[in-house]
């Protein structure tokens, strides 16, 4: 058998069988059409089968290569962790930023809640060795893939199990996070996310806000006077926490950023400097 003959696989969208191809020969698409001739073992057509099974399925492709993706870097990922989001990447970039702005050179106590595989605390840690990063997760099950991934990546964040913030009684420079936000009984949710990215991270209560409120309510006693706090959000949740923060941290900027879509999927809240 010839790779040209997987490339007629009418069981599978084009698109997923190039991937099933690619995963099993480690080849690029490019590389598929050149290499259309070349025959494949019977232990390759095994595995291919196997993949093509999983992508009929459903399974995203990142669970069944194992990695990800995220800020040109590769991460370990399984179905303990949530696959991470482009939308993410923008997160780290608008964090590292105003931190520069900020802060200039000093070394800032960092702390990400709900740090799943760990690519926000792994990367900002990457971008800026002045960076002491703390980052928890109640899933011990995702923190020993943010312990994989940190091995790989050589970084030095200190990962904790805990719900959100409990139990750390440091004080905070930066605090980000990215929790749960669906809202429970949302009708937007992908088939294939809810059927295969664990729960845990998905929902965030009755109206998605529930993670906001916990965080922000005691937030005073791990924050420092000259701070900032960044968060992923929901796409129409901006007004909603922006109400929060407002009665939590009055004399805090608040700021609710757009994603490429137009949807809110940002808010940063920056104390005034003196
Ligand atoms: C939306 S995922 C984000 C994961 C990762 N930070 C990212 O951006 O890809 C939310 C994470 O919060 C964690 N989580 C859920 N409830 C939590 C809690 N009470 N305390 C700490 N972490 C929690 C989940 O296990 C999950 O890893």
């Amino acid at each position: 058998m010839k790779i040209k003959d997987l490339l007629e696989n009418k069981n599978i969208t084009e698109d997923k069988n190039k991937l099933a191809i690619g995963q099993v020969l480690n080849m690029s698409n490019p590389e598929i059409s050149i290499n259309k001739e070349k025959e494949i073992t019977k232990d390759e057509y095994k595995k291919y089968k196997k993949v093509v099974k999983k992508l009929q399925k459903g399974l995203p492709i990142q669970y069944i290569t194992k990695e990800a993706y995220f800020y040109n870097d590769k991460y370990y990922v399984n179905k303990d962790v949530l696959i991470p989001r482009l939308e993410t990447e923008t997160l780290v970039d608008d964090i590292n930023k105003l931190i520069k702005n900020k802060f200039k050179n000093q070394n800032l106590n960092v702390l990400d809640i709900g740090t799943g595989s760990g690519i926000i605390a792994i990367t900002l840690n990457k971008l800026n060795k002045n960076l002491n990063i703390t980052a928890t997760d109640i899933s011990k099950k995702a923190l020993k893939i943010a312990e994989k991934n940190q091995k790989i990546h050589n970084t030095n964040v200190k990962f904790i199990k805990t719900n959100l913030y409990q139990d750390i009684n440091n004080k905070f420079d930066i605090i980000i996070s990215n929790p749960p936000y669906i809202e429970e009984k949302s009708q937007h949710i992908e088939k294939e996310v809810l059927k295969n990215e664990p729960k845990i991270a998905l929902f965030g209560g009755k109206d998605g806000l529930k993670y906001y409120r916990e965080i922000l309510k005691n937030i005073k006693a791990i924050l420092k006077e000259n701070h900032i706090i960044a968060f992923e959000i929901g796409e129409n949740q901006g007004k909603k926490i922006e109400k929060i923060v407002k009665e939590i941290l009055p004399k805090d900027e608040i700021i609710i950023k757009k994603d490429y879509n137009n949807f809110d999927r940002y808010i940063y809240i920056i104390s005034k400097d003196n």
